[in-house]
């Protein structure tokens, strides 16, 4: 899958998406922020304004890596993975690419059955403006901006979007979106996906690891990965992780789209709507002792454990397998255009979206 890459990238970004003159003046770039003592770290891209890096210490003060990518942009643009990408306008599944909006069918662009992730080019293909980068200092951070437009995948209106980046101390790294629709009414969810391994992104894979998930209810899904629109407890089902549980016990429990595995959205519990953070889950290595605990505003939260993933060349010659990562996509219900009992994505002109994640670091 990696291969040499024989152009510049903004050359090769160009090929890849056939752009004109204007936009080829917008250059891919990396960003770096560190904080004071240099041990805590990020790399973002604005390609899909992704997250490529997030450095962090154990307690014998070895620093590691701790989510899966690629070395160079070239393989972010050509990979089909979505390593640290901000998913949208709608993250996660709509069945059948449509839905009903006041009234109206709205047919999104689609290959197959469901939409995912916002559509074949969805947020986390596209470039991002940087519209400010504060590399180092007490809260050094960057945000990236888009400017989504009518009809952009299917989906309708003219919509702003803004992520930040921002390390704070001790450890943490925040992320904040926002996105004002300008026109139309249409829904919006968007999603970090970034595949953590607190043991380090080369260390193998994750079932070694203690996850915990503050949610006492969940979606079930039908074959095609679609909610069947209950919300359900987790209470006698392999689901519960309320409780530190180490994910090798259940992996094998569970499964979606046929593979063993997590990939299932949780009602975090506590949620209200208020825009208050809540603790949504902690993930723990046993081994290197480094924790990640994840705090949000959003109602749901989407467990993934790279069930699909299979060897991809990632950083430094590091070949990611099956459960090399747990994902923690905190947003909205997945489907929830077409389920009037989950929490509403729609964002109607004027009004704005908005989603705050906190990754606290602790070893
Ligand atoms: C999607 O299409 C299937 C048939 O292919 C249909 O049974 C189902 O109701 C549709 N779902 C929605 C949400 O439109
Ligand atoms: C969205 O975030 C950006 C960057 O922090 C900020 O400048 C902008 O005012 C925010 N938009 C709204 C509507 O809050």
């Amino acid at each position: 899958m990696a291969r040499a890459a024989p152009f510049p990238v903004a050359l090769l970004l160009c090929l890849a998406l056939a752009c004109g003159a204007d936009a080829a003046r917008k250059t891919v770039g990396v960003y770096e922020l560190k904080n004071k003592k240099g041990d805590f770290s990020i790399k973002v891209t604005n390609w899909g304004a992704t997250l490529m890096s997030v450095i962090v210490p154990d307690s014998k003060g070895n620093l590691a890596d701790v989510v899966l990518g690629y070395d160079t942009l070239a393989e972010y643009v050509d990979g089909s993975s979505a390593f640290g990408t901000v998913v949208g306008r709608v993250a996660n599944r709509i069945a059948n690419g449509s839905f009903v909006l006041d009234g109206k069918t709205i047919h999104l662009n689609k290959d197959g059955t469901t939409v995912l992730h916002g559509g074949h080019r969805g947020f986390n293909r596209v470039i991002w403006t940087v519209k400010e980068y504060v590399p180092s200092g007490d809260s050094p951070y960057i945000t990236l901006y888009y400017r989504s437009f009518n009809g952009e995948q299917g989906f309708p209106g003219d919509l702003d979007v803004y992520v930040t980046y921002q390390l704070s101390s001790p450890y943490h790294l925040s992320a904040r979106m926002n996105a004002t629709a300008l026109n139309k009414a249409t829904p919006v969810n968007l999603a970090n996906h970034a595949y953590w391994n607190v043991g380090g992104h080369g260390s193998g894979d994750v079932l070694g690891q203690v996850i915990q998930v503050l949610a006492s209810r969940y979606t079930p899904v039908d074959r095609s990965m679609i909610p069947t629109g209950e919300v359900a407890p987790v209470s006698g089902t392999p689901y519960d992780l309320r409780a530190p549980t180490p994910l090798g016990s259940r992996v094998r429990l569970v499964s979606g789209a046929g593979m063993a595995g997590f990939d299932i959205n949780y009602a975090v519990d506590g949620w209200d709507g208020d825009g208050g953070l809540r603790k949504v889950a902690a993930v723990r290595d046993p081994a290197s002792r480094r924790a990640l605990e994840l705090w949000a505003d959003q109602p749901g939260v989407q467990l993934y454990t790279s069930n699909w993933l299979s060897g991809v060349k990632g950083k430094g010659g590091a070949v990611y397998g099956q459960y090399g990562a747990v994902c923690l996509e905190t947003q909205g219900f997945p489907d929830a255009v077409n389920h009037p009992n989950f929490p509403s994505q729609i964002v109607r002109p004027g009004q704005v979206y908005r989603h705050h994640m906190v990754f606290k670091f602790s070893f």
